[in-house]
């Protein structure tokens, strides 16, 4: 019976527990050079030493403009990589592994002057009208892609996660709400992420697992739901995508029309369903922060990793805890072994 803190391997990557941290973007580079600093680094070095099996670092973004703010992680410089290398190396030191969200933010980069994204539509009324790709561009943005996963590797990372989720560049492409688009990534939807996939996987060592973060269902009106989404989930498993990373919504307001109450393990049953109807192993997030609830969904099988994400931001040591509260073998570092 696998519990919360079985052990885990998927390709090269061992993990000790099942305790994941999601990507969460800190928007603390004050200089503006998408250059990880101290703030980074003791941010996710404490939750390797609070317990955590795998932690993914937050969306870090391929070119200036991708970013959601100027305050963003970014690999689009060999300059970027060894401010990142040294937070590996200090997470691994602690017994922890770790991956890296790729990310572009398209439409929603509040900073730029001009974002740009698969077809010029607002996010909404405050937003910037995006300026929508050339097909050159497109293809040039696959390169930026490929760059920044090279860069990544030469950092020292467990795992690699695309982030196909919240309404950012590679959901633009892959939602019908966003993509009007009559060149040869309008007529398949999927392209543009399947082609980032591949170009990521062609840099990525082959025992390097990629995960895959997608939106399962949006909440806007007319958007796409579970159905579509295992559809355009096999598309990208077929291009290499080893992991699926269960998430939901971002193209839209908060309030917009049918979103659920974020209540607990929300978006479970989402990641359930691509796990089960395509047989591949699924990360599942959400309110997960109650250990007896995250122990369940992988006692249960419903998933094979919980991310736990505000729940880390309130408590680094949410893993350590955890373990206690489970009665689970002792997994305390000597140092605090008086705080439990
Ligand atoms: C401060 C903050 C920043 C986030 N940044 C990212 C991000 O960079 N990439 C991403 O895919 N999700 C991001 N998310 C979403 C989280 O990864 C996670 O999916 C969400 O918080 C739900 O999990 P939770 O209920 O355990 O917090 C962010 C969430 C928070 C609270």
């Amino acid at each position: 019976m696998q519990n919360l803190f079985s052990t885990y391997k998927i390709k090269n990557l061992e993990l000790k527990n099942r305790v994941v941290m999601p990507p969460m973007c800190q928007y603390s580079v004050e200089k503006k050079d998408g250059i990880a600093n101290d703030w980074h680094y003791l941010h996710y070095v404490s939750r390797a030493v609070g317990g955590a099996g795998f932690i993914i670092v937050e969306m870090t973004d391929v070119e200036p403009d991708g970013r959601i703010t100027d305050y963003d992680l970014g690999l689009w410089s060999d300059e970027q990589v060894p401010a990142l290398a040294k937070i590996v190396e200090a997470v691994h030191s602690h017994g922890a592994k770790i991956g890296i969200q790729i990310a572009h933010a398209g439409r929603k980069a509040e900073d730029a002057a001009e974002p740009v994204a698969p077809s010029a539509i607002p996010f909404d009324e405050n937003s910037k009208t995006p300026r929508a790709l050339t097909t050159e561009e497109v293809k040039g943005m696959v390169e930026k892609f490929r760059l920044a996963v090279r860069r990544a590797v030469q950092a020292g990372f467990d795992a690699i996660e695309i982030h196909g989720a919240h309404g950012y560049l590679i959901h633009q492409f892959h939602s019908p709400l966003t993509n009007k688009r009559d060149d040869e990534y309008g007529q398949d939807l999927t392209k543009f992420g399947r082609e980032v996939i591949e170009a990521a996987k062609a840099e990525m060592p082959a025992d390097m697992p990629l995960i895959m973060r997608i939106s399962a269902k949006e909440y806007v009106e007319g958007g796409y739901d579970i159905e579509e989404s295992i559809e355009f989930s096999k598309a990208y498993k077929d291009a290499g995508a080893d992991v699926f990373d269960i998430s939901s919504g971002g193209e839209g307001q908060i309030a917009a029309w049918g979103r659920p109450g974020t209540h607990a393990a929300y978006q479970v049953p989402l990641a359930r369903q691509i796990k089960e109807t395509l047989q591949v192993p699924v990360m599942a997030v959400g309110r997960l922060d109650d250990p007896i609830l995250a122990n369940a969904v992988i006692g249960n099988e419903e998933a094979d990793l919980v991310q736990v994400g505000r729940g880390m931001l309130r408590n680094p040591y949410w893993t350590l805890e955890a373990a206690k509260l489970l009665r689970k073998e002792n997994i305390v570092p000597k140092q605090y072994e008086a705080g439990f």
